[in-house]
């Protein structure tokens, strides 16, 4: 056989291929968001291996995402930090966009933190604030693919090689109960961390849509509704899977725009930029560091 072509052949190569690289074996996995990348520069000494280096891992297409693998020490606890992922807008399915939980999970990392940009709903919410985590509603959820197949890593999209891999079921068993996903004690430690750093957190609910598209006003004001704080593409179907397979998940938005739905329509709603959303991640990285070595200083198993 000259390339896997089973999820679980997968994951053992990718295990296999990272271990090679490295003798570290991360105990925390993060996984950074759009613009929040360059937090895995200050991993001291890191090995980087690119996705497409990886065995089982997609290629992302989505602009501000690097898709790299980045090994190191943060604080002296071992880490591996993913720079960049996947999205459901792309094309690929939740596990392939999980693939790298899975790989975690089996190498014996613990604790994942999860990071995205995110549109504050919230009208407390400003531009720049981190939100974290507290619940999730997941509006982008697809009927999974579930026929066996060969993933073709040739192509840089999930198309429709990609959507037949067909792995539901053999990591994960029976039916996920998402009771909670997001870890209280993680909760708490980041948000005491926000306010030792005075900077500005908030709990809150995170709503995922399939996008590839950010919202009109009535879609801002529904969602408001619905009972989010912040609307983002992502971070749903890892932190579930993560969750699902006994890992401790904290999740961290950084508010790249924010809606404010019910202001008059006769204030204009300005428009979503990427390339702002991409820019406020950068600024917020400083943040978000604070509150990963948070996390990393007072380990909790
Ligand atoms: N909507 C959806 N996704 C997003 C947004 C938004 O306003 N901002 C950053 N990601």
């Amino acid at each position: 056989m000259d390339r896997p072509d089973r999820r679980s052949d997968l994951l053992a190569s990718a295990l296999s291929t990272l271990r090679s690289v490295s003798a570290v074996t991360p105990r925390v996995g993060i996984i950074l968001g759009s613009g929040l990348g360059t937090l895995a520069d200050e991993i001291p000494d890191p090995v980087r291996v690119d996705f497409r280096d990886l065995p089982g891992f997609g290629l992302s297409t989505a602009t501000g995402h690097r898709g790299q693998c980045v090994l190191g020490r943060l604080d002296d606890v071992p880490v591996v930090a993913f720079s960049g992922r996947l999205h459901r807008y792309e094309g690929y399915p939740d596990d392939q966009i999980t693939f790298p939980v899975r790989v975690m999970a089996a190498w014996g990392v613990r604790q994942l933190i999860v990071s995205n940009a995110a549109g504050g709903l919230n009208p407390l919410l400003r531009v720049g604030d981190l939100v974290v985590i507290r619940d999730q509603i997941d509006l982008g959820k697809r009927r999974q693919p579930r026929q066996p197949g060969h993933w073709d890593r040739s192509s840089t999209s999930g198309t429709d090689s990609a959507a037949e891999s067909g792995w539901a079921g053999e990591t994960l068993r029976g039916i996920p109960s998402p009771a909670q996903i997001y870890d209280t004690d993680l909760a708490e430690i980041a948000l005491r961390a926000a306010r030792n750093g005075d900077f500005r957190a908030w709990p809150g609910i995170y709503l995922s849509t399939l996008g590839p598209t950010y919202e009109t006003r009535a879609e801002y004001r529904m969602m408001r509704r619905l009972g989010a704080d912040v609307v983002g593409m992502s971070t749903a179907p890892e932190a579930l899977t993560a969750a699902s397979l006994g890992m401790r998940v904290l999740g961290v938005s950084v508010v790249s725009n924010v809606a404010i739905p019910e202001r008059g329509w006769s204030e204009p709603l300005q428009p979503t930029l990427h390339q702002d959303v991409l820019d406020i991640g950068k600024g917020a990285t400083e943040k978000l560091r604070h509150l990963v070595f948070a996390v990393l200083r007072q380990e909790i198993v």
